[in-house]
C-alpha cells in the first residue's frame, strides 16, 4: 500500500504541542482532580506519577516507536509491520477505541461549550442569586437529559473539531495546537493566581502536596493506573498516528518526557485550581465526583469573588474558555487517528474521510447524549450508553491496546528497529535501552495483566503499606 502525500509536523515544537495537545484534556482538568479528590489527594498524585513513569511513558514510546516506523496511520502501521498475522486486528482496534472515545468525550465537548456560553450570559450569577441551592444542580441535570440541546452542542463541537482536522496537519493540528496550547498555559497561571487568593488556598496545597499514606489501597492503585493512560492519550492509535508525522530526527524520548511532563503540569495546576475554590466552599468536599467542575465550580465562582463580581464573571469564562481549548485539541487526535486510517487505508480524500468520522460520530454521541436524558430507560448491561462507552473505553479498550503495544514493540519488533527508532538511526545515544526494553517486555505487560486480573477479581493485589 502506498501513502502518496503524508502531512509531517513542521516543528519540534510543534510536535510537543500537538502531542501535548492531545494528552492535556478534560481527562486533566475534570477527571484528575475528581479522581484525586475522591482518592485521597496527595498518595493518590504520587502513584499517579508513579504509573506515568513506569506504565505511560514507555508505553507512549512503543506507540511511536510503531507510527514513526511504519509511517502510516495506526491500522495500517500493525499490517505494514506484521504482514501475515492477527496483528492487523490489534491495528484495528486502535482505531476502534479512538472511535468509541470520540463519541462520548464530545458529548462532555459539547458540555463544556454550553457552561461557556453560559458563564459568558453571566447566567452563573443569577443562579447563585435565585436563592435556590440546588439552582446549580438543576441547571446540570436539566441541561445533560434535555432533548435537544446537548445534540446541538455536541454537534457544534465536532463542527470546530472538523474544520481543524480537514486543514491536515500542518495548517490544522500543528498551527492550531501552537495557538491554543500556550492560550490554555496563560489562563491557567492567571487561574492559579486568582485561586491562590481563596480562602481555601492553604487546606488545598496541604490537600495535594501532603500525602497520607494511609489512604493508599488497591483501588487507589487501580484508579492511578487508568488516569495515567487516559491523560496520557495512550493504549489507542492517536500517539501512534502522531508518531507517524514525525521527522526522523524527531527525539523520541524527550519528546515523550515532555509531553509526559507537560501533562502532569496541567493536571497538578488544574488541581491547584480546583480544590481552593472546593475548600473554600462550606459545604463541598474534594470527593464530589464528577459534578465538580459542572455543579459546584459555576457557584464556586460566583460565591468566591462576592465582592468582585467582575472578577468572578472573568474566572468563569476564562475557567470555561480553557476546558473547551484543551478538549478540542484532544478531540482532534481522536478524530485524526479514525480520518487517517480511513483516508490511507481506503484512498478517501481526507475532507471526505474525516467528514464520515463526523457525521458517524455525531450521530452515535447523540444516542450517548439522549442515554443520559430521554433514552435513559434503554440501557446496556444496566448502563445508560454514555456510561458503558466510558467504562468499555478507559477501562478495557485502553489498557489492552496498551498492553498490545508493548508486547508489539517488546516483542515481535526487531530490537534492531526498536534501537533504531529510539536512537534516530544510530545518530545518538540511548543509554536507558536495556531499562526501556525491560519495561515493555516485562514490567508494563505483567503489570497490565494483574490490575485486569484484579479488576476481574481473579487475583486480588496485595493490601500495600
Ligand atoms: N488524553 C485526553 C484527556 O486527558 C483524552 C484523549 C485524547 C485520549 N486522545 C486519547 C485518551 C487517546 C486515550 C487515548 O482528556
Amino acid at each position: 500500500m502506498t501513502t502518496p502525500h503524508r502531512g509531517a509536523f513542521a516543528s519540534r515544537i510543534g510536535v510537543i504541542l500537538a502531542a501535548a495537545g492531545s494528552a492535556v484534556g478534560l481527562g486533566n482538568i475534570w477527571r484528575f482532580p475528581t479522581e484525586a479528590g475522591s482518592n485521597g489527594g496527595g498518595a493518590f498524585i504520587l502513584l499517579y506519577i508513579a504509573c506515568i513513569i513506569l506504565f505511560g511513558l514507555p508505553i507512549m514510546l512503543s506507540e511511536f516507536i510503531i507510527g514513526r516506523q511504519a509511517t502510516t496511520n495506526s491500522a495500517t502501521a500493525y499490517k505494514r509491520l506484521a504482514p501475515g498475522t492477527a496483528w492487523h486486528l490489534v491495528g484495528k482496534l486502535t482505531v476502534l477505541t479512538p472511535f468509541l472515545i470520540l463519541c462520548y468525550y464530545n458529548v462532555v465537548a459539547g458540555w463544556t461549550l454550553d457552561y461557556t456560553v453560559q458563564a459568558l450570559g453571566n447566567s452563573f450569577s443569577a443562579m447563585a442569586e435565585s436563592g435556590n441551592p440546588n439552582a446549580f444542580a438543576d441547571y446540570f441535570s436539566g441541561f445533560i437529559s434535555n432533548p435537544y440541546l446537548p445534540v446541538v452542542y455536541l454537534s457544534l463541537f465536532m463542527l470546530f473539531t472538523h474544520t481543524i482536522v480537514v486543514r491536515g496537519v500542518n495548517a490544522g493540528i500543528e498551527r492550531f495546537s501552537k495557538i491554543l496550547m500556550p492560550a490554555l498555559f496563560i489562563i491557567l497561571i492567571v487561574l492559579l493566581i486568582c485561586a491562590m487568593q481563596m480562602p481555601g488556598a492553604g487546606k488545598a496545597i496541604d490537600f495535594i502536596f501532603n500525602p497520607d499514606f494511609d489512604k493508599i489501597t488497591t483501588g487507589v492503585v487501580l484508579a492511578a493506573m487508568g488516569q495515567a493512560f487516559y491523560s496520557l492519550s495512550v493504549g489507542m492509535g492517536a500517539m501512534t498516528t502522531y508518531a507517524s508525522y514525525f521527522k526522523p530526527d524527531t527525539h523520541l524520548s524527550k519528546s515523550a518526557l515532555s509531553i509526559g511532563g507537560i501533562d502532569l503540569f496541567v493536571s497538578v495546576m488544574a488541581g491547584l485550581v480546583i480544590f481552593p475554590a472546593v475548600f473554600s466552599m462550606p459545604n463541598l468536599s474534594p470527593d464530589a465526583g464528577a459534578s465538580l467542575i459542572f455543579i459546584a465550580l459555576p457557584n464556586v465562582f460566583h460565591s468566591a469573588f462576592q465582592g468582585m463580581p467582575l472578577l468572578g464573571y472573568f474566572f468563569s469564562v476564562a475557567f470555561y474558555a480553557l476546558l473547551v481549548f484543551a478538549t478540542v485539541t484532544s478531540t482532534i487526535s481522536l478524530h485524526e487517528a479514525v480520518t487517517a486510517y480511513l483516508h490511507e487505508a481506503f484512498g478517501l480524500t481526507r475532507r471526505r474521510a474525516a467528514t464520515i468520522v463526523s457525521l458517524s460520530a455525531i450521530g452515535i454521541g447523540s444516542l450517548c447524549a439522549l442515554s443520559l436524558g430521554p433514552l435513559k430507560t434503554y440501557t446496556v448491561a444496566g448502563l445508560p450508553l454514555f456510561d458503558l462507552f466510558d467504562y468499555v473505553t478507559a477501562k478495557w479498550l485502553l489498557p489492552i491496546g496498551g498492553l498490545l503495544s508493548s508486547v508489539f514493540a517488546g516483542w515481535y519488533l526487531s530490537r534492531h528497529v526498536v534501537k533504531s527508532q529510539m536512537t534516530n538511526g544510530g545518530t545518538m545515544r540511548f543509554r536507558l535501552f536495556g531499562i526501556f526494553l525491560f519495561f515493555l517486555r516485562f514490567l508494563c505487560p505483567i503489570g497490565i495483566v494483574l490490575v485486569f486480573l484484579n479488576e476481574l477479581g481473579v487475583f486480588k493485589l496485595p493490601q500495600l503499606l
